[in-house]
């Protein structure tokens, strides 16, 4: 008898395996080259290819447990995971295929088969859905398995008619649903009551028979071919005898584990439920390589992490709980899938990290989210408060509507949208140009760029602006922006910065200090020094020296990103890159410190291929072609249909519009100058080449044998002499303090024959001298102790000034407080005082009086006591 959800997965591959299907493992959830899909969403995703006979196998059957994520992109269930029985981010699909071998016969055979004999689920208890016009597979119901005619439903929409995506194959299909009986609302697939939750579809079987090409038309496929996809959580349900996928074993132990981390004793609570779906989303997209971001992949990965962080919150949780859920994970489900374990230390760093920076600012969005919804008019969400806490506090828009959900409230999504709009456009702008560039923001011109060349050529002037303003001509000594016709000048783009030269004219200069790309145009922002007019040629000329500094910066940082990868491994992407003439900046993808170690071996094998000295070979491709080929491409980034590829040798190939140089050898040397962390999971390399890092490496040597002077050493053994002299100087601090305490003692014994009792307290009360003021805490500590019970009261003058301290022994502080008794004393000398009841400080500005002030306490003490 099948019982758990784990024997139910191994039945399903053992009977097809046993009908000569090949089992083949899930494939990841992040889908390998296909960019029309985020996630993968369905067991058949791995088989495109073969589908489409695009690809072979050594097999025509096939059985799978495929990992699905359905979140983000065209089918997204996030919002309802909690809400419903059966939604889920991250379920597997059970699946058998056939490539072009068997067709409807036996796949509706083998389906049913599985379904009433293995399973053991009677028969009455299933009705199936075909396409409406697919008479044959009405007939092998009918006829072959014998079903009647009243329990098969022909379905004449696109339910019936399944397709991966958008494009791709598709075919119609026959569907399997289990009647939960009349208990349960619900009514057949295709009555007005389908959408209840009595009849659930467990099993689809897809009869694969065309390719949708873009513009809708269907080709066929080369053989008719079979995919087929029965969600396990489901019928692990139907078998575990419970109605909710939320209550079999999996889930029941997620969320008892759930609870207990965060301390909840209702294991009904919808919080638990999501929080248990979460961590298996966010816990196989980390295994298979996603990183929390701000873009694609990552940033779903993100907004699951933070509704899960969310809810946990919600629950009570007081701590970072999430990542600790993940060991749960691993033991419900790590004999199928070895590499949660195998990922472990990584997963967890992971969640540990981003929900530790998201809970910093958590309460404080919560806090502002509750009071908008405190004054809300209506029921919507304002867009701005949505982006507000989207912006400042990092709540994603679903997360926001997750919480208004629960209140019965909506969020203004068009102005979520719309303040998203502006902000990129305030940003876009602001990169570019200053506010007032209007007019050069809308030049249609287009600028031909010839410097991956020459550094230097003719052109012709076709726009001017001055002040943001279109103008004819810019007078001399105007500032303003020059539009040309062609250009050697690289405008800001991929992380380089503008070049700065000049165009030369018959009459004068125009001084170019930096260039930035409008549209299509190249956009030279400078001074002129002589009047410029439309129409005027000029001799363009970029600043050699700078653009070769810069070439350097930009060639080593595809080496280093290419490093970066051979150190600290594959999943380092570049998240910024900033080259310009001094340094270059690379941001990266990481989760923790790179160590000293890693940084001399990732220094050590980009300086390697300096020296290997590698031609830089740049080539215009297809950008499939240049996928194909293996170039770094960045994720998120928009390329255009034809890219530049740059490399070098086999070691970096890289998508990039930038300058670089002949020959890696010319970047001469390579130096990290810093590493740090920007972000949770970013970090940040600052580098040097050529003549910089030279100057750099000297600049350490100079300091180093400066220090080594200082020190009196060589620099071969500075490390030990300033290990000593650390030392030595513990040494003396330890002398001070104990010669210190030693005087304070003496001074303190010759104080104390100064006691005088009080109605028979002990009172010390006199003017220090010789003695700093900062050792006045010390001293009063030490004489309270060593009058055991009793009231002290010191003062020192001290040039111009007047320190006092007051000190009461416990025992006393019910009749004399030292705030008091300081106070009482601090206004005979010009001052002001305070403290706790057992010891108080003050200060005052007439050390004349303080001789007569501490003679005073006697008389004071008396009636106090
Ligand atoms: N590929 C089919 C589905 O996802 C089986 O439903």
């Amino acid at each position: 008898m099948i019982k758990t959800t784990a024997e139910l997965r191994s039945a399903f591959l053992d009977y097809f395996a046993q009908h000569n299907h090949q089992k083949v493992s899930s494939s990841s959830l992040v889908p390998a080259d296909d960019p029309t899909l985020l996630f993968t969403n369905a067991g058949m995703n791995q088989f495109k290819d073969v589908f489409l006979g695009a690809d072979k196998r050594n097999y025509t059957r096939a059985v799978s447990s495929q990992r699905c994520v359905r979140a983000g992109g065209k089918h997204n269930d996030l919002e309802n995971v909690g809400y419903t029985a059966r939604h889920h981010t991250f379920f597997e699909m059970l699946g058998n295929f056939s490539f072009g071998d068997y067709f409807k016969t036996e796949a509706i055979k083998f389906a049913w088969t599985f379904l009433t004999e293995n399973l053991g689920l009677p028969a009455e208890k299933l009705l199936v859905t075909v396409y409406s016009e697919d008479d044959e597979a009405f007939a092998i119901w009918e006829n072959e398995i014998g079903l009647p005619a009243d329990r098969i439903i022909r379905i004449s929409t696109s339910d019936n008619f399944w397709s991966m995506g958008d494009t791709g194959p598709c075919g119609p299909c026959s569907e399997i649903f289990y009647d939960h009986g009349e208990h349960i609302w619900g009514g057949p697939p295709g009555t007005p009551e389908e959408d209840g939750d009595r009849f659930i579809e467990i099993w689809n079987l897809v009869f694969m028979q065309f390719n949708r090409q873009a513009d809708g038309t269907m080709e066929p496929l080369p053989k008719p071919s079979i995919d087929t996809g029965m969600g396990l959580e489901r019928i692990s349900a139907i078998l575990q005898n419970v109605h909710s996928n939320y209550e079999i074993d999996i889930f029941q132990n997620l969320i008892k584990d759930a609870a207990s981390i965060v301390g909840s004793d209702d294991l009904e609570d919808k919080s638990l439920r999501v929080i248990a779906d979460h961590i298996r989303s966010c816990g196989f997209l980390i295994c298979d390589g996603v990183m929390p971001s701000n873009e694609g992949r990552g940033y779903v990965l993100r907004r699951i992490i933070r509704r899960a962080v969310r809810h946990g919150y919600k629950l009570g949780a007081d701590d970072i709980f999430f990542y600790k859920l993940y060991a749960s994970l691993v033991r419900q489900m790590g004999a199928f899938y070895p590499e949660l374990e195998q990922q472990r230390s990584t997963v967890e760093k992971v969640l540990r990290v981003e929900e530790e920076q998201f809970s910093r600012t958590l309460e404080r969005g919560m806090l502002l989210l509750n009071e908008a919804i405190s004054e809300l008019n209506g029921d919507t969400i304002p867009g701005e408060t949505v982006f507000k806490l989207y912006d400042t506090f990092g709540f994603p828009a679903d997360l926001t509507n997750d919480v208004a959900r629960e209140k019965g409230l909506k969020i203004d999504e068009q102005g979520f949208e719309a303040a998203m709009q502006e902000q990129r456009k305030r940003a876009q702008q602001a990169s570019n140009f200053g506010a007032d560039y209007n007019d050069v923001l809308k030049s249609e011109q287009k600028t031909e760029f010839t410097g991956y060349e020459f550094e230097q050529g003719n052109a012709k002037v076709v726009e001017l602006f001055y002040q943001g303003k279109a103008v004819d001509s810019l007078a001399a000594g105007a500032e303003g922006v020059v539009v040309l016709d062609q250009t050697p000048f690289y405008a800001e783009s991929g992380g380089q910065v503008g070049d700065q030269g000049v165009l030369q004219t018959a009459n004068g200069d125009f001084v170019v200090k930096d260039t930035v790309k409008l549209s299509n145009a190249i956009a030279h922002k400078g001074t002129a020094s002589a009047e410029l007019k439309i129409g005027d040629v000029v001799d363009a000329r970029v600043l050699e020296s700078r653009r070769q500094a810069i070439r350097l910066n930009h060639t080593a940082t595809h080496l280093l990103h290419a490093a970066l990868k051979t150190v600290l491994g594959d999943h380092v992407n570049q998240k910024g890159s900033l080259v310009d003439p001094e340094r270059l900046r690379f941001d990266f993808s990481h989760f923790e410190g790179v160590t000293r170690q890693q940084l001399t071996d990732i220094e050590n094998l980009v300086n390697q291929q300096v020296r290997i000295n590698h031609s830089l070979q740049t080539k215009l491709m297809e950008l499939e072609e240049a996928k194909a080929s293996g170039a770094q491409a960045l994720f998120g980034e928009k390329y255009d249909e034809q890219v530049r590829v740059v490399s070098m040798g086999p070691f970096s190939i890289e998508l990039c519009g930038g300058t670089h140089v002949k020959q890696t050898g010319d970047i001469g040397l390579f130096r990290i100058v810093s590493e740090s962390g920007i972000a949770a999971g970013i970090r940040r390399i600052e580098a040097v080449t050529g003549q910089a890092a030279l100057d750099y490496s000297q600049q350490q040597s100079v300091q180093l044998s400066a220090v080594a002077a200082l020190v009196k050493s060589e620099p071969g053994h500075i490390q030990e002499r300033v290990a000593q002299i650390l030392e030595q100087g513990k040494g003396l601090e330890k002398q001070i303090a104990q010669l210190k305490q030693k005087l304070a003692s003496q001074a303190g014994s010759d104080l104390l024959s100064q006691v005088v009792e009080i109605k028979g307290v002990k009172v010390l009360s006199c003017v220090l001298d010789g003695v700093e003021a900062k050792s006045l805490r010390d001293m009063s500590d030490t004489l309270k102790s060593q009058l055991g019970s009793g009231i002290l009261m010191l003062g020192l003058a001290n040039g111009d000034k007047v320190n006092l301290i007051a000190g009461v022994t416990k025992d006393l502080t019910g009749k004399v407080k030292a705030g008091e008794l300081v106070n009482f004393v601090a206004q005979q000398v010009g001052g002001k005082g305070g403290g706790r009841p057992d010891m108080a400080q003050a200060g005052g500005s007439q050390p004349e009086n303080l001789a007569s002030a501490i003679a005073s306490v006697s008389a004071w003490l008396e009636q106090q006591l």
